[in-house]
């Protein structure tokens, strides 16, 4: 390649000799008007990361014997953030002393959001979900994260092809994936398989129908373990079932139910030895451990300037404690994925939940932990962000 050189002529040193005699006079002529108070991409930002939205419960209706519709909208008018079909939202409960919060994946559609309204399906399981599906009524208030999450389609990692089970209650972020599907916001092609016991445990059965009819790229099986119905298959969700809807060895799966339903899917998809990138699972929230008679402990905690000592028994995570003593410890995930809870250790022996630990190698050296996967072993000290 060739280069023309020129020398550093006299022009050039004219022009660096008036550089700044020229921008003097540039910045004396502009316009006296004041700086905006907000930029553009702060204000982008603050409508896709709101951090804390409060909400109000606008409508609930029961979907099943056990499970519970809650829609809700921002109290302060604006539209909740777009997200990820496949997300999930925490939401923070006062329940007695104690202040909790617990995550549920977003039924609605990432466009529902931006129209205001935001949904979300509790089954009566546990404490927060028992009230949320027994107590909570039309027009209570409560604080809810912005959607968060890794459960979701990522085009460069996933099959265009994808293949979902759900179990019971955890049909909830497919009713999101279909719908932003059905939207045209995503492009794969869904395979749904949907099990429960019975006909009348299959919650939004018919919404799942009307969107198999206004989107191809959707099909939809019934799976029903303990009895016969017309348009449903009978069993469970065997390899043998799946291949006969979908290409096992191409499609992405992502799975959303009970413990059991994991082990079994996963059995049945072992003989094709598909890469751990190829099956994605929808993290459950760390409980208690099974220990007879936990021993009680004490739980030193630093919260900016206070500092509380609360008791935290063995066999319940360090975030329990804290929410039980009515504590504001930020969290989302509550299943040791997220980071969100990032607490400093100070004192004190503890243990990990197994296969929980998602912990950065750095905070694991420097004495980081995740209060929401962490039980004591002994009195405990250490240092937490408050929540908002
Ligand atoms: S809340 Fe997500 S890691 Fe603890």
């Amino acid at each position: 390649m060739n280069f023309k050189k020129q020398p550093f002529g006299f022009m050039d040193m004219l022009r660096f000799k008036k550089l700044v005699p020229n921008r003097r006079k540039m910045l004396a002529e502009g316009p006296n008007t004041p700086l905006p108070q907000e930029y553009r991409t702060n204000t982008l930002a603050k409508k896709l990361h709101p951090g804390y939205m409060r909400v109000e419960l606008t409508a609930a209706r029961p979907l099943t014997g056990t499970i519970r519709e809650l829609t809700f909208r921002r109290v302060d008018g604006e539209a909740f953030p777009f997200f990820r079909a496949g997300q999930y939202a925490s939401i923070q409960v006062k329940i007695g002393d104690s202040l909790v919060s617990r995550p549920y994946s977003i039924v609605s559609s990432p466009r529902q959001a931006l129209a205001g309204e935001l949904v979300l399906a509790v089954e009566n399981a546990g404490f927060v979900s028992g009230y949320l599906t027994q107590k909570a009524q039309v027009g209570d208030r409560f604080v809810m994260t912005e959607p968060s999450g890794e459960f979701h389609y990522e085009t460069l990692r996933d099959s265009r092809s994808i293949v979902c089970i759900a179990g019971g209650s955890g049909i909830t972020p497919f009713m999101s994936m279909a719908a932003s599907l059905a939207d045209g916001d995503e492009d794969y092609q869904m395979t749904l398989f949907y099990g429960a016991r019975t006909a009348d445990q299959l919650a939004y059965r018919a919404e799942l129908d009307q969107l198999t009819a206004r989107c191809k790229g959707l099909k939809v099986v019934y799976v029903l373990s303990d009895e016969e119905c017309p348009g449903c298959e009978k069993g469970f969700v065997t390899a043998k079932l799946m291949e006969q809807y979908a290409d096992i060895a191409s499609s992405t799966f992502f799975l959303c139910g009970p413990q059991a339903m994991y082990d079994f899917v996963e059995k049945e998809l072992a003989p094709y030895a598909l890469p751990k990138k190829a099956v994605h699972r929808d993290a459950g929230c760390c409980g208690d451990l099974p220990v007879e008679n936990p021993a009680k402990f004490t739980l030193t905690m630093h919260m900016r300037d206070e500092v509380y000592t609360i008791p935290a028994l063995q066999n319940e995570t360090l975030l329990t404690a804290m929410e039980r003593a009515g504590l504001n410890a930020p969290n989302k995930c509550r299943a040791g994925g997220c980071g969100f809870c990032h607490s400093k250790w100070l004192a004190g022996e503890y243990h990990v939940a197994e296969g929980r630990d998602g912990r950065r190698e750095a905070d694991r050296k420097f004495g980081f932990i995740h209060p929401c996967v962490t039980y004591p072993l002994s009195d405990m000290e250490i240092d937490v962000p408050v929540a908002y």
